[in-house]
């Protein structure tokens, strides 16, 4: 167990953050007057500021901790690989133990063929990677014209710069920044609570799918690489679409050459009590999974994209000038990895992903409409 020792100058850490740090999502008016709360310690589900007030952190960092603070095992792993290799070129053709075994991890858990797997160290990252690939794998396959990206209204998928362009809530898009212009088309968010008043939610689904095909059809498919979406819309609200939804629109992917993308990187490793939803709890096998966050607890940044046999078997065929020219220094860091490891071995361990529903139907039975839904049981389930 981590030993307390409150010695922090709380008024000198403010004033240092204050003068020099940009935030992810600064405020300036607010945060010019009032600053940053500085967080000091963590510890199972709660966490602690420089005054020494402790929190309940129920959403476990930024939908990350999911093991929950202060696990030495997971200290200890780190320590121990960065002793051992602390980093690992794997640009080409070199690799590392971690890094080997957790993309064979990785294959063994995601569903389906997704036997395949390119590191990155973001969420954000890991969304480029895929649309990268997506536009790669169109193009070897003899399909260069497929460049369009469809989203979805309210979705967050990052802020890099092609993040920031396949994402969009309201409140993200500033006039001060530029996004890739047409680039990504955005369909109507999949959010019952807001749909149209007196629609059944079977009446929600259907104009949805409706909207979709409609989308595919102004186009053209032969223009379309990839479909993104979270199942559940994480910073959007956390919202859950509505039955049949997700099965509808990979359905209409598959029969029109779009690949499928989930980005989970907010639900897997048993934030929806699953290491991934989209099979699991809705029933789809999309051609990529994208995972962070949970991947390693939030302990270390890493990211994943796991994609399939078969866009591997067409980024592969044989063609001497073809070489996949993305990736970056830190990708399949040997330390980010061996956390990753050891954090599945937890989560499985302690059963976890059981453990998480248990506890949301503890505190309301009915999710859908619960104030403490399962993407926040999951930290506190792990440490309670
Ligand atoms: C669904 C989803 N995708 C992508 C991202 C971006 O991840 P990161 O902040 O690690 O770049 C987030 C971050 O919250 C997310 O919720």
């Amino acid at each position: 167990m981590y030993q307390s020792n409150l010695g922090f100058d709380a008024a000198g850490l403010w004033r240092k953050d204050h003068d020099h740090f940009l935030h992810p999502y600064t405020h300036f008016d607010s945060f010019g007057r009032e600053g940053s709360l500085v967080i000091v310690e963590g510890e199972g589900c709660h966490i602690t500021d420089a005054s020494g007030k402790r929190y309940f952190d129920g959403i476990g960092g930024m939908w990350c901790v999911n093991v929950g603070y202060g696990r030495r095992e997971i200290a200890e792993t780190m320590a121990e690989q960065a002793m051992r290799l602390c980093y690992s070129n794997t640009f080409v053709d070199v690799t590392n133990p971690p890094a080997a075994e957790l993309a064979a991890r990785l294959a063994g858990l995601a569903p389906g063929s997704l036997n395949h797997v390119a590191f990155a160290t973001s969420g954000s990252c890991a969304v480029d990677t895929a649309i990268r690939l997506a536009h790669y794998y169109q193009s070897r396959r003899g399909q260069g014209s497929r460049k369009l990206v469809i989203s979805r209204k309210n979705s967050y998928h990052g802020s890099t710069y092609l993040g920031m362009t396949v994402g969009k809530r309201d409140g993200d898009q500033s006039q001060h920044f530029k996004y890739a212009e047409n680039l990504v088309h955005h369909l109507s968010a999949p959010y019952p609570y807001r749909r149209p008043e007196g629609m059944t939610l079977e009446a929600f689904s259907d104009f949805l799918v409706d909207e979709f095909r409609s989308k595919i059809e102004e186009l053209g498919a032969d223009n379309i690489a990839c479909f993104i979406a979270e199942p559940a819309q994480a910073s959007g609200g956390v919202t859950m679409p509505p039955p049949n939804y997700l099965p509808r629109l990979a359905e209409l992917c598959r029969g029109n050459g779009i690949l499928f993308i989930a980005d989970e990187i907010v639900t897997a490793f048993g934030r929806l009590g699953h290491m991934f939803a989209s099979k699991d709890m809705f029933g789809i096998e999309p051609d990529m999974i994208l995972a962070a966050k949970g991947l390693t607890s939030g302990y270390i940044p890493l990211a994943a994209t796991i994609y399939s046999d078969q866009i591997h078997e067409v980024i592969s065929a044989p063609d001497p000038d073809a070489w996949f020219t993305h990736g970056f220094t830190y990708s399949g860091h040997p330390v980010s990895c061996a956390v990753a490891l050891k954090n599945i071995e937890i989560i499985e361990r302690e059963d976890l992903c059981a453990n998480a529903p248990a506890w949301a139907a503890t505190s309301n039975t009915n999710w859908r409409n619960s104030p403490i839904s399962p993407l926040s049981a999951m930290s506190v389930a792990a440490v309670s």
